[in-house]
């Protein structure tokens, strides 16, 4: 049950870890398991597949097991991985980069929660590709495994260095994957703690799709 301030377009979350939790942190920025509860509880509580091409330690597939949603996705990093089978002993999850998806078979999903490394070098790319190109490759090759009609939930935040935006990585992600699927909006994430955790922001942005767009479109 989910029991923050909440609307249709932001919610109110206290993401911050207790000092005394160390099992919850990792090497690698989670989402909080409110914000995926939420998201599932409104998007797809009755899917059977939700896909993640960006697993990190499997915290999506982690929290959908609790609606009995099975996840399909990858995960590159052999010790993010290692934790993300912990919770998920789903066949459908793989120790690889996202680019090699068709090497799989895939379920069909019903939908997509995901969060891509915001920085340029946390994201495997092939050499010479920029950001931006290989994100567009990933999401890309993604959408055959997506029903039509499913939901693509994106997390992104603009990139700050000393308090100026430094790269406006949320209107880069909404121009490139409108070109895939079609632009419902955001929803605004908001973090209550002072101790925040939402990636080291105070808040953090989900931006809508679906997946309604041919692929010859
Ligand atoms: C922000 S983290 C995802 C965190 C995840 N939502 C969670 O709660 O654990 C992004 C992940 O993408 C992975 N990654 C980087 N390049 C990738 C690629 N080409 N394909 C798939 N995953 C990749 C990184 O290893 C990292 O774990």
């Amino acid at each position: 049950m989910f029991d923050h301030k909440s609307t249709r377009s932001w919610c109110v979350l206290n993401t911050a870890i207790p000092d005394d939790d160390t099992s919850s942190r990792s090497t690698v920025s989670r989402m909080p398991d409110q914000l995926v509860r939420l998201l599932i509880e409104r998007f797809g509580s009755d899917a059977e597949y939700i896909l993640d091409p960006f697993a990190g330690v499997g915290t999506t597939f982690r929290v959908a097991s609790e609606f009995g949603i099975s996840g399909v996705g990858f995960e590159p990093d052999p010790r993010l991985y290692d934790v993300c089978r912990l919770h998920q002993s789903d066949a459908n999850v793989f120790n690889d980069v996202a680019q090699n998806a068709t090497l799989y078979d895939l379920p069909l999903c019903d939908l997509m929660l995901t969060s891509p490394p915001f920085e340029e070098k946390s994201l495997i790319s092939a050499v010479g590709a920029s950001y931006l190109v290989t994100l567009m490759d990933i999401f890309s090759g993604m959408r055959r495994y997506l029903r039509r009609d499913a939901h693509v939930l994106v997390e992104c935040v603009n990139i700050r260095l000393g308090g100026v935006v430094t790269r406006p990585l949320i209107s880069q992600y909404v121009e490139i994957l409108s070109k895939l699927y079609i632009f419902l909006g955001e929803f605004v994430v908001c973090e209550s703690s002072e101790n925040f955790n939402l990636y080291g922001y105070q808040h953090t942005t989900i931006l809508i799709f679906v997946n309604s767009k041919n692929e010859q479109d």
